[in-house]
């Protein structure tokens, strides 16, 4: 079997309860090894099996891709749908896979204008989910960051912001199909290139620290030539690092010069490096950032996150 046999999928949409109605392939040295048959579903064990091999992608043979299409259509129906009982938990982990999928197809493809559509499209009804559903938030923020994905991260980061926003009372004047598309994006650099700063930065040496303080630019410049990204969107890329007394990066911008969104995304971003990155419990990463990041994120902010994970049972 050669490789224009097979056609590749992301392994984030292989999740949930559904029986897949097709095979799912790894490549091994060239070799394409029935990995999963039809039949099979990807819930609990299965699924930790699959995230403990860290692959990003795995294939399933051509005429096999409409059915995996339809898998993946029916799987997030299925999601959404909260009528058929499915538990919150399932339901989140099967919405966060195809968030992350959709994320990472764009951020491979910056240019391809459709896919942004699709992750704008996508993040609305994400939002919603996060805003509408009791258990939403924190059933998120419970699944494994594994293999320190940044594309991961970047779907929390899109979901804290979300609640941040609504806590804020802002959910009406941020258009939160932006605000879950910026978070998303956010470290799109990092997604592309190494994963290798995804480690406490005071472990990076001086050099790694000087070439990690350029993601948000670089970031912002793989967007800005596509041209056609949304401003708030670009300002979430470039702003995540800057804090509000002038002491972020890469521009050290000072307060007025801050993007209202992009400060929620900031926000959003320093709290979830600490569960995502350095493992802490959402108790202890509160902490630490009520006590490092003031004077650097709007107290507002500060506030409404503790407010935020509080009344969705986070800090428990
Ligand atoms: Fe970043
Ligand atoms: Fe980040």
């Amino acid at each position: 079997m050669q490789d224009s046999d097979f056609t590749p999928i992301r392994v984030t949409n292989l999740r949930g309860d559904l029986p897949i109605s097709f095979d799912v392939y790894m490549r091994v040295a060239g070799k394409y090894i029935l990995y999963c048959r039809q039949g099979d579903s990807f819930e609990g064990q299965r699924l930790e099996r699959l995230k403990g091999k860290k692959l990003r992608f795995m294939y399933v043979k051509n005429e096999s891709a409409n059915a995996f299409r339809d898998y993946m259509h029916k799987n997030l129906e299925a999601a959404y749908g909260s009528a058929e009982g499915k538990p919150i938990e399932l339901r989140a982990e099967i919405l966060q896979g195809a968030m992350q999928a959709a994320g990472e197809d764009l951020m491979e493809d910056p240019g391809n204008k459709s896919l942004y559509e699709v992750v704008k499209s996508g993040g609305q009804r994400f939002a919603q989910f996060v805003h509408q559903e009791e258990g939403a938030l924190k059933a998120l923020l419970q699944i494994p960051n594994s293999d320190l994905s940044p594309s991961h991260h970047g779907t929390n980061v899109g979901s804290l912001a979300v609640a941040l926003a609504k806590e804020l009372g802002l959910a009406d004047k941020i258009p939160l199909n932006l605000l879950m598309a910026g978070g998303v994006l956010h470290d799109m650099d990092h997604y592309l290139h190494s994963n290798v700063f995804a480690k406490p930065l005071q472990e990076l040496a001086p050099q790694e620290m000087s070439q990690y303080k350029l993601h948000p630019h670089r970031g912002l410049q793989n967007l800005e030539a596509a041209g056609f990204y949304d401003k708030s969107v670009l300002a979430a890329v470039a702003q995540h690092h800057e804090c509000l007394d002038g002491s972020g990066f890469p521009a050290r911008l000072k307060e007025k010069e801050l993007d209202p969104l992009g400060m929620i995304v900031a926000t959003a971003n320093s709290f979830d490096r600490l569960i995502s990155f350095e493992r802490l419990e959402p108790k202890e990463a509160l902490k630490k950032i009520l006590i490092e990041k003031l004077g650097q994120h709007p107290l507002e902010h500060l506030q409404a996150l503790q407010h935020m994970l509080k009344k969705h049972d986070i800090l428990t």
